[in-house]
């Protein structure tokens, strides 16, 4: 489906590639032309490091969505790692860190297990749990009709597409540990802190996100509901990154019929040697995407010229989405 047909009748779009590509430029100027169109859009950034705001020329605050000033329609969100692991732990009442360190553990037989468990707490793991919050977010009654992700650059993208599967197993694991210990922790706990909080609450509160991240991954696999549109530029090391990320969408299930390639140097006559040169370069990466993307494997090529000026804020990337759609 092109890329117009999508943000007409999906209900989720996720921009992805290589760092620096214009993931966010296509994310933010897609979401302008969608919320225009009618549909009640949310953009969202699981980039740790954000740049909705930048690309809009505004301010978001960190974990709350925003209604984006003057364009109707559209909210924007950045979600906020760090906020979300303290929420998490306290979810799951336990710092694991910290109770991992209970001595008399290894006595009572429980330390493989806690061994194990510790191993599962992976760096990356605050962006695991934003994503989770986000997975969550996905599941729970909301009134978009369309979510449009701007993710980080492809190492962390490829990630961040497994982690639905890491989640839920990791996830599930806290769940049988915690009730299985369950009251050991809250005795030690209380023994040691003179805390007193019952463990229901949590449990039911993880077993709720387990759930969502079932669906939700489902969800993530279902063409009708999500794409995932790569954007590139026309070089050599970007089509090989781009082979990648195509081989881990396929990987995960992940639907996905459109490739952009972004930055390509405009058909003019009067271009300096310098830009000619470069623009000899883009043709043959162009010439061998459309060929092995295009042709071979069935995708929508889009290409966007390079713009003279940066594609920042409301009327600029309004002009791009209209090479872009
Ligand atoms: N076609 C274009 N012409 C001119 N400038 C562009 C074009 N596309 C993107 N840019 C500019 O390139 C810069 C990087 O774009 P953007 O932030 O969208 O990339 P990104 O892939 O999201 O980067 P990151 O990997 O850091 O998140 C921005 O300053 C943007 O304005
Ligand atoms: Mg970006």
């Amino acid at each position: 489906m092109e890329l117009k047909e999508l943000l007409k009748n999906n209900s989720i779009i996720m921009f992805g590639g290589k760092g620096g590509v214009g993931k966010t430029t296509c994310a933010s100027s897609s979401a302008i032309w969608a919320a225009e169109h009618g549909r009640n859009t949310l953009i969202i950034s699981t980039d740790p490091a954000h740049s909705l705001g930048d690309s809009f020329g505004l301010e978001f605050s960190p974990g709350i969505p925003t209604p984006v000033e003057g364009i109707k329609n559209l909210t924007a969100l950045e979600i906020n790692p760090k906020a979300n692991m303290a929420e998490f732990q306290e979810i799951t009442n336990m710092n694991p860190i910290e109770d991992i360190g209970i001595p008399g553990m290894g006595e009572m037989g429980m330390f493989t297990e806690l061994q194990e468990f510790s191993a599962m707490n992976p760096p990356g793991i605050d962006e695991a749990l934003a994503f989770a919050k986000v997975l969550e977010f996905i599941e729970t009654d909301h009134d978009f009709d369309l979510i449009i992700f701007d993710t980080a650059p492809t190492g962390h993208t490829l990630r961040f597409l497994s982690l639905p599967e890491t989640l839920s197993g990791w996830i599930g694991k806290i769940l049988k540990l915690r009730l299985k210990l369950g009251k050991f922790f809250g005795n030690i706990k209380r023994l040691f802190k003179g805390e007193d909080k019952p463990e229901t609450d949590s449990l039911e509160l993880l077993e709720k996100l387990n759930d969502s991240i079932d669906n939700a991954r489902d969800d993530l696999k279902n063409p009708l509901i999500n794409s995932f549109v790569i954007v590139m530029i026309p070089e050599e090391m970007a089509v090989a990154e781009t082979g990648r990320l195509l081989n881990e969408l396929i990987k995960y299930n992940i639907p996905n019929s459109n490739i952009i390639v972004n930055q390509l140097y405009p058909n003019n006559s009067g271009l300096c040697e310098f830009c000619k040169s470069r623009k000899k370069m883009q043709q043959k990466h162009l010439n061998r995407i459309k060929e092995i993307f295009g042709n071979e494997m069935g995708k929508n090529i889009i290409t966007v010229p390079l713009f003279k000026d940066e594609v920042r804020k409301y009327p600029k990337l309004k002009e791009f989405s209209e090479f872009l759609i």
